[in-house]
C-alpha cells in the first residue's frame, strides 16, 4: 500500500528533488503540492514548482499557492543561495502545468478530506501554510497521519549562528506547529549536511539521461557553487529530499524521540531549534528528530525516482 503525501515547498533547488522524489518513487503517492514564500517569493516558488512538474512530467497532481509572508515577519528570500528567481542556472522553461484555483489551505482541507488514510504532510520550507491550516481548520487535523519537516539542527544553524533557514524564516510558525501535538519528525542541518551532491553524485545523476536529470545537474551545478561561496562547501548539502527518503524507507534515516522547542526571541537566536537530546530540561519528548542518514542508499532512491520521470 503506497503512502499518501501532500508536499509543501519553497523551490529552491533542493525542493525540486524532494518533489521529483516523491513523483518518482513506488511508496509515495504524491496526492498534492502547496507552495509558500521562503526561498524567494510565492510568485517563484510557485511558478518553479510547475516548471519542476512540467519538465518532469507528473501530472495529475495539483499546485497550490500558499502563503507569500511568515506569519508575522518579512519575506528574506535567500537569493545568494538559490538565485534571484529561487532556482539560479538553468533556464527555465515554459510551465505547460497550471496553478490550481485554490488557495493552498483549501486545496490541504481537500486533499485530507478526500483521503480514506491518514496523509503524510511534508514540508521543505517555512512552515507558515501549514500553521495557517492547523489555526484555519483545527477539525481536519484527525487526517494528518505525521508531518515531516526539512528544518531546525541539533546543532548550529546556517541563516544564523544557530537557527537554521526554515525555522529562521517564521519561527512563530514552527513553533505554533510543534506545539499543536500532532506526530512531528524534524530533519535538520546535523542530518542533511550529510548528503553532498559531490562530483561523484553529478555524475551519476548526468549518467540516468533523461531531460530531468539534464536539468538536475544544471541545478546541482549552480546549488554547488553558491555554497562555495556562501558557506565554503564545494558540494551543496541537498537537505529536502531527506523528509521524503524518511518518508518513503523506514530506517533510512534514523530518529531519536525527544524534546523540542523553538526560540522566538533573543539578539540572535530566534528560530534556533533546542533539541533536548540528554532530557537535561525534563519535558516530555514531543518530536522525533533525525539523527544519521543511510547516504547511499538516499543516492540510489533519489537516483531511481529520476529515472522513472521525463
Ligand atoms: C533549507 O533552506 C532552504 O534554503 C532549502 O531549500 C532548505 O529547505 C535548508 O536550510
Ligand atoms: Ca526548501
Amino acid at each position: 500500500m503506497t503512502i499518501p503525501v501532500l508536499l509543501d515547498c519553497d523551490p529552491g533547488h533542493d525542493d525540486v528533488f524532494a518533489i521529483w522524489l516523491a513523483a518518482g518513487h513506488p511508496e509515495i503517492d504524491l496526492r498534492a503540492i502547496t507552495t509558500v514564500g521562503g526561498n524567494g517569493t510565492l510568485a517563484h516558488t510557485t511558478h518553479n514548482a510547475r516548471v519542476v512538474c512540467s519538465l518532469a512530467g507528473i501530472t495529475g497532481v495539483p499546485i497550490a499557492a500558499g502563503a507569500d509572508h511568515p506569519l508575522v515577519r518579512a519575506l528574506n528570500p535567500a537569493a545568494h543561495i538559490h538565485g534571484a528567481n529561487a532556482l539560479g542556472g538553468p533556464r527555465l522553461p515554459e510551465p505547460t502545468l497550471d496553478t490550481d484555483p485554490r488557495p493552498a489551505l483549501e486545496l490541504i482541507r481537500d486533499t485530507l478530506d478526500a483521503a480514506t488514510e491518514p496523509v503524510v504532510v511534508i514540508a521543505t520550507g517555512p512552515l507558515t501554510n501549514i500553521a495557517l491550516f492547523l489555526r484555519s481548520f483545527p477539525d481536519r487535523t484527525g487526517k494528518i497521519r505525521e508531518i515531516v519537516w526539512m528544518g531546525g539542527s541539533t546543532g548550529r544553524g546556517n541563516a544564523t549562528p544557530y537557527a537554521e533557514f526554515n525555522s529562521w524564516a517564521d519561527p512563530e510558525a514552527a513553533a505554533a506547529v510543534v506545539a499543536a501535538g500532532l506526530p512531528f519528525t524534524m530533519v535538520g542541518l546535523n542530518v542533511t549536511h550529510q548528503v553532498l551532491a559531490t562530483a561523484e553524485v553529478l555524475e551519476r545523476i548526468a549518467a540516468i539521461g533523461n531531460r530531468t536529470s539534464a536539468f538536475g545537474v544544471e541545478l546541482l551545478r549552480f546549488f554547488n557553487s553558491t555554497y562555495e561561496v556562501a558557506e565554503g562547501m564545494p558540494a551543496a548539502p541537498l537537505h529536502d529530499p531527506v523528509t521524503v527518503a524518511l518518508t518513503a524507507v523506514p530506517g533510512l534515516v534514523q530518529t531519536v524521540h525527544t524534546r523540542l522547542d523553538v526560540e522566538l526571541t533573543g539578539t540572535e537566536t530566534a528560530g534556533a531549534t533546542s533539541v533536548d537530546l540528554h532530557g537535561t530540561l525534563r519535558r516530555p519528548p514531543n518530536a522525533h528528530v533525525a539523527t544519521n542518514v543511510d547516504v547511499a542508499a538516499f543516492w540510489r532512491l533519489l537516483e531511481d525516482a529520476i529515472r522513472t520521470l521525463n
